[in-house]
């Protein structure tokens, strides 16, 4: 099969490490790509975000299959265009993508569907929503309505600093994701990823991780994109796992049918666990980053089949092999970020590390330059571990990052604490 890849992250470095390693892969392609993902594929310079333009490379490179990376793709409709022109495509219709690009469609859907999430209102003006803060009280959460690149939420410890949120979101600092604001209760508890492949019909669990969103060590400090990941979550117990399949995700998926708008592709489930009860925060379309890191590290060659599987409506007979295993990824982010950054530092050490099943180095933001690699984003490379139990896999991890020689770079060295405590 020729595949291609859409994305040029960790999450498609890792996607594309997974898919190389099955005997049916006979070209990937990867577009647009970065430096690592040179290192072991094509990659093709495109706009990923214009389902014409993705369709004419299809079409002329012969690609069988094509696996979506990021939600705005996905948002923008590439999707349904391949699908259009008969391409056998991973990744959800732009109607099923509002789960990730409307917060106050998916809670729309979890009323339908009696999903357990934070109670919430839903405004098209900021009276309306100060008001109903007023009446609610603090802690209580701002969220703008649109894809914002994770910026649009706002924990807010007052009312005071509810109504200057509802102010600044009603006032355009998120642009037209601003335009309408949902307003929920805050949750207590602690947070999980759940990862659910879906065909429109059946729903197969393949995994459970979990982030550190804070740039700083403790989980403190401003949100990042993620810091660091690792898998299983051992605070998704089989059990509330199988409660969120039961009265989360298959009814979303039952009521997403119901409307017309199948679900294909994978299905990222944030979840608060309260005592031993989960509810929804949110629904992400795509795989998580870094969260893929891990997740690709542990499923290897067979996630290529699953996304097949998923692509290809055979989830029913689909089954995941799992191995008792525990994997970690740790970003190497460039000094500054999540605010200003340099970009270009040279890295070094790379070439002395291993690259095998159990220990990867993914590169985010990294680009080439006169044979050398360099940083080119926030979040850099993701030194990614697989071990017998996740303390070895940290070490090992922990390991490949002291032989990286990028003093323009910083990590976590607390990525796991929850569970490794
Ligand atoms: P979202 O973009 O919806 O994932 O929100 C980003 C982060 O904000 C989540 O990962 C949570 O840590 C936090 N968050 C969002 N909604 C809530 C909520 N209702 N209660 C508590 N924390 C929340
Ligand atoms: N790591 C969080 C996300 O991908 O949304």
């Amino acid at each position: 099969m020729n595949i291609l890849i859409l994305g040029g992250g960790g999450r498609e470095h890792s996607l594309a490490w997974a898919v190389l390693q099955n005997p049916k892969c006979d070209r990937l392609v990867v577009a647009p790509g970065n430096a690592g993902i040179a290192a072991i594929a094509e990659c093709a310079s495109l706009d990923i975000n214009d389902g014409g333009v993705v369709a004419t490379f299809v079409e002329e490179e012969c690609i069988d299959f094509v696996i979506v990376g990021p939600e705005a793709p996905l948002a923008a409709g590439v999707a349904d265009r391949l699908r259009d022109a008969g391409v056998l495509v991973f990744g959800p219709s732009k109607a099923a993508a509002q789960l990730e690009a409307s917060k106050a469609f998916t809670k729309a859907i979890c009323d339908a569907a009696n999903a357990p999430t934070a109670a919430y209102g839903h405004f098209t003006d900021a009276a309306a929503a100060k008001a109903y803060v007023t009446d609610q009280g603090a802690p209580i959460v701002v969220k703008a309505d649109g894809l914002a690149a994770g910026k649009g939420v706002i924990i807010a410890e007052t009312v005071e600093q509810a109504h200057a949120a509802i102010d600044d979101m009603f006032g355009g600092a998120f642009g037209g994701a601003g335009a309408e604001v949902v307003i929920e209760e805050f949750m207590q508890g602690e947070e999980a990823s759940f990862f659910v492949l879906c065909d429109g019909t059946d729903v197969l669990p393949i995994g459970t991780a979990q982030d550190h969103k804070r740039v700083g060590e403790g989980d403190i400090g401003p949100n990042t994109g993620g810091m660091g990941a690792y898998s299983p979550a051992p605070v998704l117990t089989d059990d509330i796992a199988q409660r969120a399949l039961d009265e989360i995700i298959r009814p979303t998926m039952a009521e997403m049918a119901a409307r017309g708008m199948p679900y294909q592709g994978v299905l990222y489930a944030g979840l608060m666990i309260e005592n031993g009860a989960p509810r929804l925060v949110e629904y992400n379309v795509r795989f998580g980053d870094p969260e893929c890191q891990v997740l690709m590290m542990r499923l290897g060659a067979q996630a290529m089949d699953l996304m097949h599987a998923a692509a290809e409506g055979r989830l029913n007979t689909a089954q995941v092999n799992w191995a008792e295993d525990h994997a970690i990824t740790v970003v190497m982010a460039a000094e500054g970020y999540p605010g200003d950054y340099a970009k270009g530092a040279v890295i070094g050490g790379l070439d002395t590390l291993p690259a095998t099943g159990s220990q990867m180095v993914f590169h985010a933001g990294t680009s080439q330059r006169d044979g050398k690699i360099t940083a080119s984003g926030g979040r850099v490379l993701n030194v990614t571990a697989r071990g017998a139990s996740l303390r070895e896999a940290a070490d090992s991890a922990y390991r490949m990052i002291d032989a990286i020689d990028f003093p323009e770079g910083f990590c976590r060295r607390d990525i796991g604490w929850r569970a490794l405590d």
